[in-house]
């Protein structure tokens, strides 16, 4: 009986729920593209039958849902970066460098690193344009799970390729399945998210030697995400300083709003979000307006602005009124981390030059 068996059949179709931490899921991400729905003239609405006006309906909630991503300091960073690194690690045999992106949660983390996986593998397709899904596999996106082990490690990269394994299969037989599988598919990026849990694990010594191992043997550029590594001691000791003469760190913040500048940034980024609604009493420019109202809301970290700006997308799509108000916005909740600390975010958005 073989232990191992890589997880490539003769189809070519992608399931619709897999995660994408599984090449199938991944690739969906990759191809998706989301598209603007039609915002037709009221009349011209008022004249559809219901079943499409319900249709159109439905297609903006879903868009509002998930509106497209707005350029950030910290995706453009990585973005830049990682097209560097990318292109100076081809050839490398080995001390290839990395990135690192850390800082608070809900600041776009996951999103950026996603980001630049998607970009990168679509450019990746478009030179390879005869090439499947199956023979090029550019990108590998793995999540680090909590109380990782260099097993447990080891076999979310295998599951990314769908490798599987019995109960027998050591852990030498899946890290060389995986690297074989690696090559044959031309891998150039590995993107690690939620990397923190590596901290907080009991073997993060082994867990980390591990990742040092992949890094070694996969010919690919290495980017990680997490939650405020340095702050807690990823770049500590000998192995940390290691890391740290490797890897470019990158931070990723909530948007500040003591100066001037900074206030435009956090202005400039609300108006790109507001250029992609499409509702249809909107008023361009009445969601800048309410800059201090929003930043006292979430603190400056995009994934609650984001939340809001959705959310009342939402209702006022649902409620017929369609446009963003302040009592819309005061009706969607936000998570933990941005209202336990809404005291702080108040005194500093009523700084002058505020409301
Ligand atoms: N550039 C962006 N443009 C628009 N929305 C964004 C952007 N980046 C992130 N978001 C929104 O913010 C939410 C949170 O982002 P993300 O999950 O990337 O944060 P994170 O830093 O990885 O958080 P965590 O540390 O909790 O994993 C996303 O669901 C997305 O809706
Ligand atoms: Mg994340």
């Amino acid at each position: 009986m073989t232990a191992l068996t890589t997880g490539f059949d003769d189809t070519d179709d992608l399931a619709p729920d897999e995660p994408v931490t599984t090449k199938e899921g991944w690739r969906r991400f990759v191809e998706h593209q989301p598209v603007l729905p039609v915002l037709p003239p009221v009349d011209e609405l008022a004249a559809l039958p219901a079943r499409a006006r319900a249709e159109l309906v439905q297609a903006r909630r879903d868009y509002h849902s998930d509106l497209p991503l707005a350029h950030t300091p910290t995706m453009k960073t990585l973005l830049t970066t990682g097209r560097l690194l990318i292109q100076l690690n081809r050839g490398q045999i080995s001390a290839r460098r990395g990135m690192i992106l850390s800082g608070a949660s809900g600041t776009g983390k996951s999103t950026a690193l996603t980001q630049l996986g998607r970009i990168h593998e679509r450019s990746v397709r478009k030179r390879h344009p005869g090439q499947t899904g199956k023979q090029r596999i550019p990108v590998v996106y793995v999540t680090v799970p909590t109380d990782a082990t260099p097993k447990i490690l080891a076999v979310e990269f295998a599951r990314f390729y769908g490798i599987e394994f019995g109960s027998r299969a050591t852990m030498p037989d899946i890290v060389n399945t995986v690297c074989a599988v690696a090559a044959r598919t031309h891998l150039e990026l590995v993107l690690l998210d939620e990397i923190h849990n590596i901290l907080d694990t009991r073997a993060r010594a082994e867990v980390s030697d591990q990742l040092k191992y992949f890094a070694e043997r996969l010919p690919a550029t290495f980017a990680y995400a997490g939650i405020e590594v340095e702050e807690r001691g990823l770049f500590a000791g000998p192995r940390g300083r290691q890391i740290a003469g490797r890897f470019t760190l990158i931070n990723s913040a909530p948007f500040d709003y003591g100066t001037h500048e900074q206030r435009v940034a956090w202005r400039s980024l609300i108006a790109t979000l507001e250029q992609s609604l499409r509702l249809h009493q909107h008023q361009p420019g009445a969601l800048v307006a309410l800059a201090d109202y929003l930043y006292e809301r979430s603190g400056g970290a995009i994934g609650s602005l984001s939340q809001l700006i959705r959310g009342a997308a939402v209702l006022a799509i649902d409620e017929e009124t369609e446009q963003i108000t302040p009592d819309l916005l005061d009706l969607i909740p936000l998570d933990h981390a941005a209202t336990s600390t809404r005291p702080t975010r108040r005194r500093k958005a009523s700084k002058p030059g505020g409301r």
